[in-house]
């Protein structure tokens, strides 16, 4: 039984909901609305791709919801997941009612929601707006979680959701998918667990031009990127979000899996992370207060600098 078929969104805890819904709204240039307790955001023609929480734990991400296969009840997801030995809460979630709440073996929390039909002689119903065209992503696309553990996580997706195994780097990374894009989902093993970035899909390499110059404006610089990826393909840049303990990524040119894909087994080596070249600084997969001074500093590329020759 095909369970998920797509990624919907994902949920940050803010600090002040008004100030998160005016910096990702504005970094992104997303839209949406703040009502009863929290705010919803969209890239385009989707209902929504992030909502924003406030609350007084820490902020960062609360979970990750994926739609559920067409034609697949709530209640018979809920059946399966208990059969393959879930325990799963229902959860009310904004826009779209009932959902089945469950935590991954690393304690990431998932929301599963039914999926949304779409009127098949008029699947965009939301074809006409009054907005003026400008930067913003396409849509949300997938998310990248570190482990201590990946074998263990990537097992756990793949026999208890159904999830669909694309490619491992080594014994490290692995990224998986529910669809045709490359992945929705991958894990990095670093020792420790803690979710990396949010990605959000651009229609090509003009956006991203546009998007890093707007964000160079707000003084959110690149960390890691332009470049593109051995694994995926895809061009990328990667931007620190502090205030969320978190990055998001911004990409074009994602791989398309063809119906008979089979895993592929990449090297862990330079080309595989980027095959043009530059790898990411020490820095990227920390998210400690040093960590962060680096870059803003970039004590790598002053602090250890090359001898001159004589
Ligand atoms: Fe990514």
């Amino acid at each position: 039984m095909k369970l998920i078929s797509a990624i919907h969104h994902a949920a940050l805890r803010v600090k002040n909901l008004e100030e998160g819904f005016n910096r990702w709204s504005h970094t992104l240039g997303l839209h949406g609305e703040i009502h009863d307790g929290h705010a919803i955001l969209r890239c385009s023609h989707e209902d929504f791709g992030l909502l924003l929480m406030p609350s007084s734990d820490k902020p960062g991400l609360e979970y990750v919801a994926y739609e559920l296969a067409p034609k697949v009840s709530l209640s018979e997801a809920k059946t399966e997941l208990q059969a393959r030995g879930l325990s799963v809460e229902e959860v009310q979630i904004p826009q779209r009612g009932t959902g089945l709440k469950l935590q991954d073996p690393d304690g990431n929390n998932i929301v599963l929601l039914e999926r949304v039909r779409a009127n098949p002689n008029f699947p965009s119903e939301v074809g006409y707006s009054s907005r003026i065209p400008g930067f913003h992503p396409r849509k949300f696309a997938h998310v990248n979680y570190l482990t201590a553990n990946a074998k263990q996580a990537v097992s756990w997706y793949i026999e208890k959701l159904g999830f669909g195994l694309t490619d491992w780097v080594g014994d490290e990374g692995c990224w998986l998918h529910v669809n045709a894009d490359h992945h929705v989902l991958a894990f990095v093993e670093k020792g420790y667990n803690h979710i990396h970035h949010l990605a959000f899909e651009l229609v090509d390499w003009g956006e991203m031009r546009v998007a890093l110059d707007h964000l160079a404006q707000n003084a959110r610089p690149v960390v890691w990127g332009p470049g593109r990826h051995g694994v995926a393909r895809n061009l990328y840049s990667y931007i620190r979000m502090p205030e969320e303990d978190i990055f998001m990524e911004l990409f074009c040119d994602l791989e398309q899996l063809v119906p008979d894909h089979e895993p592929r087994y990449y090297p862990d080596d330079a080309h595989t992370s980027n095959t043009w070249g530059i790898l990411p600084p020490r820095s990227y997969f920390r998210f400690d207060a040093e960590a962060i001074k680096s870059e803003s500093d970039q004590t790598e590329a002053y602090l250890e600098r090359i001898p001159m020759p004589i």
